[in-house]
C-alpha cells in the first residue's frame, strides 16, 4: 500500500511539472529562455534563482505579480501578457525546479 502511494505521488509531481512546462511553452517562455542564443537566463538558472522560495506560502503568487509588472527599462512583452493565474503556476514550476 505504501508503495502504491509514493507511486501515486511520484505520478502526480511528474504530471503537473509536465503541464506547467506545456504552459511554458505555450506562453512563449521557450523562445528566449530555453535558448541560450538570447540573454535570458535558462531555466535551470532561473530555479536556482528562485530556489530560496521553496515552500513559502504565497512566494509564487508575489514573484509573479513582479514578473507582470517587470522592472523599469525591462519590461518584457511575453511577462506583461502573463494572466496573474498562469503567471503564479509558472513561478511555482520554476520555484520547484523547472523540471
Ligand atoms: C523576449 C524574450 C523573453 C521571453 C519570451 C520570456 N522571457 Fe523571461 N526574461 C527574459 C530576459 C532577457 C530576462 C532577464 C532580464 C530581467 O531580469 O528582467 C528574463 C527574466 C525572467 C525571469 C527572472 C526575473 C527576475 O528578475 O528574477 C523569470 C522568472 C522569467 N523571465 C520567466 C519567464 C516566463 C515564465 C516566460 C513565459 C511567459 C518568459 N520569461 C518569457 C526574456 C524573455
Amino acid at each position: 500500500m505504501k508503495k502504491l502511494c509514493i507511486f501515486i505521488a511520484l505520478m502526480l509531481l511528474t504530471s503537473t511539472s509536465y503541464a506547467n512546462r506545456q504552459l511554458a511553452v505555450r506562453n512563449g517562455c521557450m523562445g528566449c529562455h530555453a535558448d541560450t542564443e538570447y540573454d535570458a537566463p535558462s531555466w535551470p538558472k532561473l530555479a536556482a534563482k528562485y530556489e530560496r522560495y521553496r515552500g513559502q506560502a504565497d512566494a509564487a503568487r508575489l514573484q509573479g505579480e513582479k514578473l507582470i509588472k517587470g522592472k523599469a527599462f525591462k519590461s518584457i512583452k511575453a511577462h506583461r501578457k502573463l494572466t496573474p493565474t498562469n503567471a503564479t503556476d509558472l513561478m511555482q514550476w520554476i520555484i520547484d525546479g523547472s523540471d
